[in-house]
């Protein structure tokens, strides 16, 4: 699902090196954390997993496509790869149900398919009684499932996520975990997820250790 040779990324034309040569394959259906202190390199890598960030040198195979042009990489987003951002990134103006809309419209699926799979997930994470209301006027753990639960509308076989759970307190966090993990296993879907919480970390499959821009251990 995921197969990362040898690569390389500096930001500011070279002058601070973040991913020192990291080499990475994950299989279909695996859930593996990825963990290291701040600034190691976490999020650019799912970055440049996810095709958002180029590497300066080495090669990005994910969901079978190799990273290359423009196409590919809209096309890895609209249909293989769902995103959870450390920061839930959903529009605060729009209701929660518009925002679940916009990954399925943009990839040019139906409207009352899109309809019923969030009516499902929302179900599922305990958001469907605000699917009507604006973004803003949600609380933190609830922008987080949302958010969640755009990631899976189009039904990506590749959930990265980014501290998914970061800004929640302890029993959301707790919640919202058990949940991603839940939809992530029943669909056999694979999830690359950066995380500070150890405890977290130890119920993924593998757990990645990242320090200073390499991968120190890999370990189930
Ligand atoms: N666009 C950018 N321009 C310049 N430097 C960047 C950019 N993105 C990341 N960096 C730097 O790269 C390093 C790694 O950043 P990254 O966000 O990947 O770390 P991280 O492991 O996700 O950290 P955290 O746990 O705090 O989220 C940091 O030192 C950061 O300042
Ligand atoms: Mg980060």
């Amino acid at each position: 699902m995921v197969e990362i040779k040898d690569v390389w990324k500096s930001f500011d034309r070279g002058r601070i090196e973040v991913l020192k040569g990291v080499d990475l394959q994950v299989r279909r259906g695996e859930t593996v954390a990825l963990c290291g202190t701040s600034g190691c390199g976490k999020s650019t890598l799912l970055n440049v997993i996810a095709g958002l960030e180029d590497p300066d040198r080495g090669s990005v195979r994910t969901a079978g496509r190799t990273i290359g042009g423009e196409r590919e990489r809209v096309d890895l987003l609209r249909h293989d790869v769902g995103f959870v951002f450390q920061l839930h990134h959903l529009m605060p103006d729009l209701t929660l149900e518009e925002n679940c809309l916009v990954p399925v419209i943009a990839a040019g699926g139906k409207r009352a398919d899109a309809l019923a799979r969030l009516a499902e997930l929302a179900e599922a994470t305990g958001i469907a009684g605000q699917l009507k209301q604006r973004v803003r006027e949600l609380s933190g753990g609830e922008r987080q499932r949302g958010a969640l639960v755009r990631s899976l509308m189009n039904e990506p076989s590749l959930l990265l996520g980014d501290e998914p759970t970061g800004a929640l307190d302890e029993a959301n966090r707790e919640r919202v975990f058990a949940m991603l993990l839940d939809l992530v296993r029943a669909k056999g879907r694979t999830l690359v997820m950066a995380t500070h919480d150890l405890e977290l970390a130890m119920r993924c499959d593998r757990v990645i250790r990242m320090r200073d821009g390499r991968i120190i251990s890999d370990a189930a």
